[in-house]
């Protein structure tokens, strides 16, 4: 009998693993966020395409699914099982997480064309190494060379498209154009032909959100052809700095990223795909998000005189005190701190990156919810931008909030955690500078004050916000 009730044992213990497993299970299952994974595969993603084509995303996305499920909801998007998390203690928890418990996660076609080896797709010590690369130039010793290069760049983009005549030009193209010369030669000091590259480049950035099908005829492929050229461009970039440092020659672009790079090249510590991918990926990441800030501040600008004349006040200020042609410093660019508030209240309201995509490397716990492991996590700037409870009157223009400090991980334009915007601080001397000689220089008016603004994949202003311009008396 005895040996009996043993040869039962493993038995019993088998089922009572089952139904600790099971009872497990459904602990997990109950504890996923709410919200609606819509259509077999294809989810919820239509709805989130439509809002987004329109600029629409808070309001006709997030802010529904907020009020339905709460700050933290689930969803499907492109496939993907994807939790959405608002709020600033999500942002830092998922944020600070970065290589812990989530990477961020990008479309296949966005990889195949910025490239594997760009710094968007490493972790651990590889991304840090190219982190402190980028940094070492646009460190404290960095940017005081950078401050009049740059001037000298925007005030020759300016003679040469916006001329002394009274005209009307897209905003939108003219920074684009700028900030492209702006990387390639004040943080990289690449002097390639600009006016050529500038569409190649373009063509690239019109496949990054296509499908990734490379059959002749679609956006992808022509992407996948303009990615290559711009390649061999760089390639022969990099071999000829190569060549110069290794035989001992120093000229003034030094301390500039490309040298900084093929230094790390030469110590064995980067590769040449490292170099030329993270040149291509830094291009992409300061194009689109630069020009839009720039445009939107001038919106807003447009649509409030009694900031703008604050603004104008800080850089009449400055520009007494310099002669004709002569360049800002950085302790000049110091003093705009009112220009640096309407930037900042701008991308509060108008961030030209709305959010990023994490994936779950491990199932995450966090305020009571699970988030399975391969999910997809979606954090929003709008989650707290548009929150009274981190922004008084969230919906109103008022750049002097930030002359108090910010609540961490309220206000995120720039990201956040180790994977926080590596080109900080290049885009804000950018937006500084250009205003500076822009209001300085011109009078200028919006032609269509209520231009909408869509998205594909990021926001722009529908017509390219065209503006008109004439020359101050003097210049
Ligand atoms: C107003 C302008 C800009 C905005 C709003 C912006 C915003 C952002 C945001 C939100 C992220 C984080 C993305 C994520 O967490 O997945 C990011 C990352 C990044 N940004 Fe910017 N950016 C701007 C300009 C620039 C410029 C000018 C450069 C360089 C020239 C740059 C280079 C990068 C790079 C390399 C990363 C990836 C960092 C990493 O993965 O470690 N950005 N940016």
């Amino acid at each position: 009998m005895v040996s009996f009730i043993f040869s039962l044992l493993p038995l019993f213990f088998f089922i009572m693993f089952l139904i600790y497993k099971t009872w497990n299970q459904a602990k997990h299952y109950t504890k996923i966020p709410s919200g609606r994974m819509g259509l077999p595969w294809i989810g919820e993603t239509i709805g989130f395409y439509r809002a987004q084509r329109s600029n629409q995303l808070f309001e006709n996305f997030f802010q529904p699914r907020i009020n339905k499920h709460g700050k933290i909801f689930k969803t499907k998007l492109m496939g993907s099982p994807t939790v959405v998390v608002n709020g600033a203690a999500a942002n830092k928890f998922f944020m600070s997480n970065e290589f812990k418990l989530v990477i961020s996660s990008w479309p296949t076609s966005s990889v195949e064309l910025m490239g594997k080896n760009s710094i968007m797709e490493k972790q651990g010590d590889s991304h840090r190494c190219l982190r402190g690369i980028i940094a070492s130039t646009l460190s404290p010793t960095g940017l005081p060379t950078m401050v009049p290069r740059m001037c000298r760049l925007i005030r020759k983009h300016l003679m040469k498209n916006w001329g002394q005549r009274d005209e009307m030009i897209s905003l939108h193209r003219s920074t684009k154009v700028l900030t492209f010369a702006i990387v390639l030669e004040c943080l990289f000091g690449i002097r390639i032909d600009a006016d050529t590259m500038f569409g190649v480049f373009e063509n690239v950035l019109e496949g990054v959100m296509a499908a990734p099908i490379n059959l002749p005829g679609t956006k992808f492929s022509s992407a996948k052809k303009a990615r290559a050229k711009i390649q061999k461009a760089l390639v022969d970039e990099v071999q000829k700095k190569k060549e110069a440092m290794e035989a001992g020659g120093r000229d003034e672009d030094d301390a500039m990223l490309l040298s900084n790079l093929v230094a790390a090249l030469i110590r064995g510590e980067v590769t040449e795909d490292e170099v030329v991918d993270n040149i291509v990926l830094l291009v992409f990441a300061a194009h689109d998000t630069t020009s839009y800030a720039i445009t939107m501040m001038f919106k807003m600008l447009a649509n409030h005189p009694d900031c703008y004349t604050l603004l104008l006040k800080e850089h009449e200020d400055i520009a007494i005190t310099k002669r004709r042609e002569e360049d800002l410093t950085l302790e000049d660019v110091k003093k705009m701190e009112y220009t640096w508030q309407v930037a900042r209240e701008t991308m509060r309201l108008c961030p030209p990156i709305f959010g990023s995509f994490r994936k779950a490397t491990a199932d995450i716990e966090f305020e009571g919810f699970i988030i399975p492991k391969g999910w997809k996590v979606l954090w929003t700037a709008y989650g707290t931008h548009y929150n009274e409870e981190y922004f008084p009157d969230p919906m109103s223009f008022n750049p002097s909030r930030f002359a108090d400090p910010v609540q961490a991980y309220a206000f995120i334009p720039f990201g956040g955690g180790p994977r926080l915007c590596a080109g900080y601080q290049l885009a804000k001397l950018n937006i500084l500078v250009f205003m500076h000689y822009v209001v300085t220089r011109y009078d200028w008016s919006l032609v269509y004050p209520d231009e909408p603004v869509v998205m594909d994949p990021l926001p722009f202003p529908s017509k390219g916000m065209p503006i008109k311009i004439s020359p101050k008396h003097g210049y």
